[in-house]
């Protein structure tokens, strides 16, 4: 007997950051993302029945093999209980493939450990009773802290926040009641630049371990979520531009004054945000940036404003860019049982 199951899941945009974690990947502060949209993984599992116990595990990234992510994956699918029973049972045959470039500013573990999460929980038949979302949260951001928010958008929380009913260091939960302006919320990625991250952000959770600001950036970045889970409902755009870009400047600002320090902005996105907020002052738009672990820019808006976003883009960004990518606020991921025949 075999099976096959198909995921398709989004990467996110942080704005509150997840920066530094304790155990076994918990946050050490909440963080709130925008889920994206045409930025997803779509992966397929087979399952094929075997006798002998001996773990057969088969990865495939875009149609080839190779040691860099597979050896994170193995480790992964091995160290979960729920998937214990698939990894006795059956050799696993996992292929991948993103709808997006590497190196463009976009999370890629995030999008694929919530596909591969959701493909193995599904295929392991320990799913609880109306807790798919939960239990799969929880164990992509066993993959990869930030995969856990990609289950449910537009908006999503992680991280256990005093007076929010449900918030979990263990898993994200949906943001409920979102003003209509966020809902369609576009997200303009602005690649500067798409060389390959020149420090991993597993080095830069570490290095907050011993982080001079760390306590106070915790802190900090508690209060943004609860400041702008309130701004999402009110429709408060000013605000929501103001957290969003102090957060962005905060999570570089950690790396810089990191022991071992270091810089992931360029020149040319100081360059892009001072553009978009001279763009901004002179139209008076709501549009606002931010930024991910890398140099590329993330320029949000809502779709009300999207032409003028794209001429603003066309006229004066262009020749600073390598690329944009333009997406949108997502609703998370599906994934659909193909098959369940004989070998
Ligand atoms: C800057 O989720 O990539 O994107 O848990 O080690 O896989 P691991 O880290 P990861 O860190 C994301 C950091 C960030 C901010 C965010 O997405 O919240």
């Amino acid at each position: 007997m075999h099976k096959v199951f198909t995921a398709k899941y989004p990467s996110n945009i942080a704005l509150v950051k997840y920066w530094g974690k304790y155990g076994n990947q918990l946050p050490r502060n909440a963080s709130l993302s925008m889920t994206l949209c045409k930025a997803y993984t779509e992966v397929s599992l087979i399952c094929i029945k075997k006798k002998n116990p001996e773990v057969k595990i088969e990865y495939f990234f875009e149609g080839s093999t190779g040691p860099a992510f597979y050896e994170r994956i193995l480790r992964y699918i091995i160290g979960q209980n729920e998937f214990e029973k698939l990894v006795r049972n059956y050799t696993l045959k996992i292929s991948s493939k993103n709808s997006f470039p590497h190196s463009a500013g976009i999370a890629s573990s995030a999008s694929a450990f919530a596909a591969i999460a959701a493909v193995l929980l599904k295929a392991s038949n320990t799913i609880r009773a109306g807790q798919f979302n939960e239990q799969a949260s929880r164990l992509a951001r066993l993959g990869s802290g930030s995969a856990c928010r990609s289950f449910y958008g537009p908006f999503s929380l992680w991280g256990k926040l005093e007076g929010v009913k449900d918030s979990s260091d263990e898993y994200a939960i949906p943001v409920e009641n979102v003003h209509k302006v966020f809902k369609s919320m576009m997200d303009a990625i602005l690649i500067v630049d798409d060389s390959p991250k020149k420090v991993s952000s597993s080095k830069g959770h570490s290095l907050m371990k011993e982080h001079p600001y760390a306590a106070a950036r915790f802190r900090d970045a508690n209060k943004n979520c609860k400041e702008m889970l309130s701004v999402l409902r009110s429709g408060d755009f000013e605000n929501f531009a103001f957290i969003t870009e102090r957060e962005a400047l905060s999570l570089h600002a950690m790396m810089m004054t990191s022991r071992e320090h270091y810089l992931l902005i360029r020149s040319g996105t100081v360059k892009v945000i001072e553009e978009i907020l001279r763009f901004r002052k002179e139209t008076g738009l709501p549009l606002c940036y931010t930024l991910d672990a890398g140099p590329n820019v993330h320029l949000l808006y809502p779709a009300s404003i999207r032409e003028q976003v794209h001429t603003f883009i066309q006229q004066d960004l262009f020749n600073d860019l390598k690329t944009v990518i333009y997406d949108s606020a997502g609703s998370g991921g599906t994934v659909l049982k193909v098959n369940n025949g004989k070998a």
